[in-house]
This record gives structure tokens, C-alpha cells and sequence, in this order.
């Protein structure tokens, strides 16, 4: 049996954060990275604010990835202020952090109140980057800073209630803030639309949030931010949210959270990374031969060919459609400055051979490496951080 959880209420458009001005009643607690006061884009939300006679409180400590101790920090302002609403502003990090305090602060009073005296905030979301796909997800990914893991927790009480995706944020954005959040949507689509899980609803999100991304990331990273493109771009980052979220991920994430944890890589460059050599893998083409899996390979083909990768009826068959898939990937990391390889990323090559062993087993226990489509050992991710060394194109 499947199912379609479907989203918050989602706000999209030029001037949708005017929908600011429909919060339920109460008080609110914004919550911000440091950059987003220093620059003055929390000046969007919190004007509106004033001007509609809305008392705040703001907590601008969220840090990039966000941490274990950043989140108890926000903890304890939400517990003292008792917002009734919760307003994210932010990529990925800033939205995961306040998903971390809805979800830490409901555990903490179940253990202590009757539930039915337990008032959970109105929580609006507010992407400024087009990537993470959070502000429709489950999902929120801590980091064990004296561990360096990155821990995906996924509980349906911090799915946001509200969704606001104002083009306008992406204006401001620098161009890495452009391409690897980019890179992000397009390593969603692809995770998701070969799931186990994936539906006709699912495949429909990822491939929209793909062809978008081609046709739109190299524009919007060459300097191109009407409204048109950054729109298509954010609602692509929403849809390949959607797909995950009634889907699942894969290993390139599990790969990409040990890689993010241990070299302090941005999530979506990491990916990015990554990603050529997991289809590889999983499809069994190129480098990974030996293991191919026939129908692993037809949904990347199916994908690739969705993306317009492989004209209909060109030679080549599945193989050469999964080819064109990884080469695809592997132009746009090109385009964006984005490396091959872990030595391009400037990793501690000797710390990642030395540490091989335990960072596989670090990606063995991540959630999203069980959601892999494909088997996969302790050994072969081995092989992989072996391979993504010196990279280049597994194909
Ligand atoms: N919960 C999920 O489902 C999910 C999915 C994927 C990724 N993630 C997480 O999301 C995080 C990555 O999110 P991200 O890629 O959006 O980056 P981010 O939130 O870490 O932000 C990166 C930087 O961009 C800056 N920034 C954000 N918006 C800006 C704007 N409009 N103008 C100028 N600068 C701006 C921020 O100040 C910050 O310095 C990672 O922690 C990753 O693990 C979560
Ligand atoms: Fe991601």
C-alpha cells in the first residue's frame, strides 16, 4: 500500500510574504542564522511583523549544519518565551534547527505533562535558498560536533504547518548559495524517483524539480534572478522536497552527511560529489560493472530519458541513457566550480584513508543509506571512498 502525505499550506509568488500578516494570534519567535541580522534580510519578516502589531522574540543564533548545542540554546528561549508561533528563516540549517526545538521541546513535556495540555506552536517556514526542500519534509539533520556525524531524525510532528517560497530571497543570494543548495534539489529528484518507495505522485515532483533544475540553476547561477527563474528554482526545491519526503534518499546522502560531518563540506557540494558515483553504483554501470542491476538501470534510464539526456529511440539503449545521466551531473558540477573528486574538495586524503573503515560504518548506520535502492556493504562504500579520491567520471 502506498500513500501520499501531502503538504503544508504552501505560499508562492512575488510579495507571498505578505501571508505573514494571517498568523494565528500569539506570540512569535523568529528564528535566523547571524548573517540574515548582520545583512538585514530578518528586516523582511520582522517589519512585517511591526507592521502588523505582532510582539517577537528572535533567536539569530543558527549556525550553518546546524548542532546539538545550538539547538538546546533555542530550547531554552523557546521555553522561557512560549511563542504560539515559530517562524524559520533560512536555508536548510535555519528551518532543521527550529524543526530540532519544535520536536526536542514536545519530547521533553511529554515526559513531564498530561498531552492534552501540550500546545504545539504554529510553525512557518521560510526558505531564502533554494535547496533543502525542509520546509515540506519530516526530516531535520543534526550534527554531533564531537563525533562529526550528522544525524537524520524524521518525525511528522516537524513538518511545518506553513510554507512561504518568496523568489525574492534568492536575489541576495552569492553564487555557491545558488549551486550547491542547487545541487541539493537535483540530488533529491534523483534519490527519490529511484526509491523503493516512489509512487506516480513522487516521480512527478522529482522529474519536475530535475528538468527545472537544468533549465534553471546555470541561469539563475550566471546572474539571471528574475522573478520567473528564482521562482521555478524555489518551487523545484519545494517539489524534490515533496518527492523524498514520500520517498526516501539514498546513499549519495549517506556518503555526503559522514563526508559534510568529517570535512566540514556545504551539504549540496557534497552531494554534488558524490552523486555521479552513487548512480554508478547503484545502476552498476561503468566502474561498477560487475554488480549491474537491470532494474535499477531502467529507472535511471527512465530518468535520464525524462530529462530529455537521451533522445527516444537513440542508440545506446539503458546503459548509454544512465551514461548520459552521470555526464549530466558531472557538466553541471563543472559549470559550477564544482570538483571531481575529494582531492578537488581539498579533503585530508590521509585522514580519509586512514579513517576509511570507521566512516564507512559511520554511512552503514545513516538512515538514508538503509533507503538505498540497491544492497550495499560496509566494503563496497569503502570502495567508494576509495574511488571518489582521485574521481573523475565513473563512466
Ligand atoms: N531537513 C531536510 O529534509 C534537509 C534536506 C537537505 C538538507 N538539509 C540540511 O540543510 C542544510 C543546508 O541547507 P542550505 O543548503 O539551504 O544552506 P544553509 O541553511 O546552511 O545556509 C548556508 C549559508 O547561506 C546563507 N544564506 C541563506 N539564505 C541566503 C540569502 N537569501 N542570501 C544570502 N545568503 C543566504 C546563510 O546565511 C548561510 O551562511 C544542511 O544542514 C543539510 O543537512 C536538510
Ligand atoms: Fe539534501
Amino acid at each position: 500500500m502506498s500513500q501520499l502525505d501531502a503538504c503544508p499550506k504552501l505560499h508562492f509568488g512575488r510579495h507571498c510574504l505578505d501571508a505573514l500578516a494571517d498568523l494565528p494570534d500569539g506570540e512569535v519567535m523568529v528564528l535566523c542564522d547571524p548573517f540574515m541580522v548582520s545583512s538585514g534580510i530578518v528586516g523582511k519578516v520582522t517589519d512585517r511583523l511591526e507592521r502588523y502589531g505582532r510582539h517577537y522574540v528572535m533567536f539569530g543564533e543558527v549556525a550553518p549544519d546546524p548542532s546539538i548545542q545550538t539547538v538546546a540554546k533555542a530550547m531554552r528561549l523557546m521555553l522561557d518565551a512560549k511563542p504560539d508561533v515559530l517562524i524559520a528563516l533560512g536555508g536548510g540549517s535555519a528551518i532543521d534547527t527550529t524543526k530540532a526545538v519544535v520536536y526536542f521541546c514536545l519530547k521533553y513535556k511529554e515526559a513531564l505533562m498530561d498531552r492534552r495540555h501540550i500546545h504545539r506552536p504554529h510553525f512557518v517556514a521560510v526558505p531564502t535558498t533554494a535547496g533543502s526542500g525542509s520546509e515540506v519534509t519530516s526530516y531535520t539533520v543534526l550534527t554531533d560536533t564531537d563525533n562529526d556525524v550528522k544525524i537524520p531524525i524524521s518525525d511528522r510532528a516537524m513538518i511545518p504547518d506553513t510554507a512561504i517560497l518568496d523568489p525574492e530571497f534568492l536575489k541576495t543570494l552569492p553564487k555557491e548559495l545558488v549551486a550547491y543548495p542547487g545541487m541539493d534539489v537535483l540530488t533529491h529528484a534523483t534519490e527519490a524517483y529511484v526509491s523503493r518507495q516512489a509512487t506516480a505522485f513522487t516521480d512527478l515532483y522529482a522529474v519536475h524539480a530535475a528538468q527545472t533544475v537544468l533549465r534553471c540553476l546555470p541561469r539563475l547561477y550566471a546572474g539571471d534572478r528574475s522573478d520567473e527563474t528564482s521562482q521555478d528554482m524555489m518551487l523545484a526545491a519545494t517539489m524534490a522536497g515533496l518527492a523524498f519526503h514520500n520517498s526516501s534518499l539514498g546513499l549519495t546522502h549517506g556518503i555526503a552527511h559522514t563526508l559534510g560531518a568529517e570535512f566540514h563540506l556545504p551539504h549540496g557540494y557534497a552531494n554534488a560529489i558524490v552523486l555521479p558515483w552513487v548512480i554508478a553504483f547503484n545502476a552498476g554501470v561503468g566502474r561498477y560493472r560487475e554488480h549491474r542491476r537491470p532494474e535499477l538501470l531502467g529507472r535511471y534510464a527512465a530518468f535520464s530519458r525524462a530529462l530529455g539526456l537521451l533522445a527516444p529511440g537513440a542508440p545506446g539503449g539503458d546503459e548509454a541513457a544512465v551514461e548520459e545521466l552521470i555526464r549530466g551531473v558531472g557538466r553541471l558540477d563543472k559549470a559550477f566550480d564544482i570538483p571531481d573528486s575529494l582531492a578537488g574538495a581539498g579533503v585530508d586524503l590521509d585522514r580519509l584513508s586512514g579513517d576509511r573503515a570507521e566512516m564507512a560504518a559511520k554511512i552503514m548506520r545513516d538512515i538514508t543509506t538503509r533507503a538505498n535502492p540497491a544492497p550495499v556493504t560496509a566494503a563496497q562504500v569503502e570502495g567508494i571512498l576509495e574511488d571518489l579520491r582521485s574521481g573523475g567520471c565513473p563512466v
